[in-house]
């Protein structure tokens, strides 16, 4: 079965397909000639994974899945959540995110996090969503090179060390995206 992952980055790609058996082809977004940017405009995280999803499906008509992920901070209700990859602006700066949301963190005690992404998978036969979630906290300050993201500020519960303080393989073994690529993965492998 040929199966579209709703993304053009490699590394997502290439952890994927290693993963899944030989009877699932896996597309890239280029692969099925899609090159528009897919619109996001949902207000939940579920909502855009969804959006993403049913786009590529109605469109290309190719069983598909797409993935969307938010940093969710308890003492700012939730925020950035939905909006993470533009917590500060348009133009999607990590690190002007990290900035605002450091400062919006200052006067509060309680720096609990958690991240979440939501995977859609539609097929002929259904639609799916898996969920992987990452408990952790905010930290006063960045740590460390690696990663992307909010990485260097959250600091998964029991670690004393940030995302960024770990390498590829350590964190994809504990993160949100891994443990939703992981139900995801376990359910194509059974079911297709
Ligand atoms: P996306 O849905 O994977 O594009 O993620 C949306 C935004 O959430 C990204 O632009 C990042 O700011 C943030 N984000 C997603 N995944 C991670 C992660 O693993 N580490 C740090 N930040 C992340």
């Amino acid at each position: 079965m040929k199966l579209c992952f709703a993304t053009n980055n490699r590394n997502k790609l290439i952890e994927v397909s290693s993963l899944l058996n030989d009877s699932i082809e896996l597309l890239s977004l280029s692969d099925i000639g899609c090159l528009e940017e897919i619109e996001e405009t949902q207000a939940t995280i579920e909502g855009n994974s969804l959006q993403k999803a049913e786009y590529i499906f109605n469109k290309y008509n190719v069983a598909v899945f797409a993935d969307d992920t938010g940093l969710e901070v308890e003492a700012l209700n939730g925020e950035p959540g939905v909006k993470s990859a533009r917590y500060a602006g348009e133009l999607r700066d990590n690190e002007a995110n990290i900035q605002l949301l450091l400062s919006n963190l200052k006067s509060k005690p309680n720096r609990d996090a958690q991240f979440k992404t939501v995977i859609t998978l539609i097929t002929e036969k259904e639609k799916v969503q898996f969920e992987g979630i990452v408990k952790g906290s905010i930290a006063e300050q960045k740590m460390g090179e690696e990663g992307f993201g909010y990485d260097p500020i959250f600091v998964p519960n029991e670690y004393n060390m940030s995302f960024a303080q770990m390498s590829m393989e350590e964190k994809n073994q504990i993160s949100h995206r891994g443990l939703a690529v992981k139900k995801l993965v376990d359910y194509l492998n059974q079911n297709y």
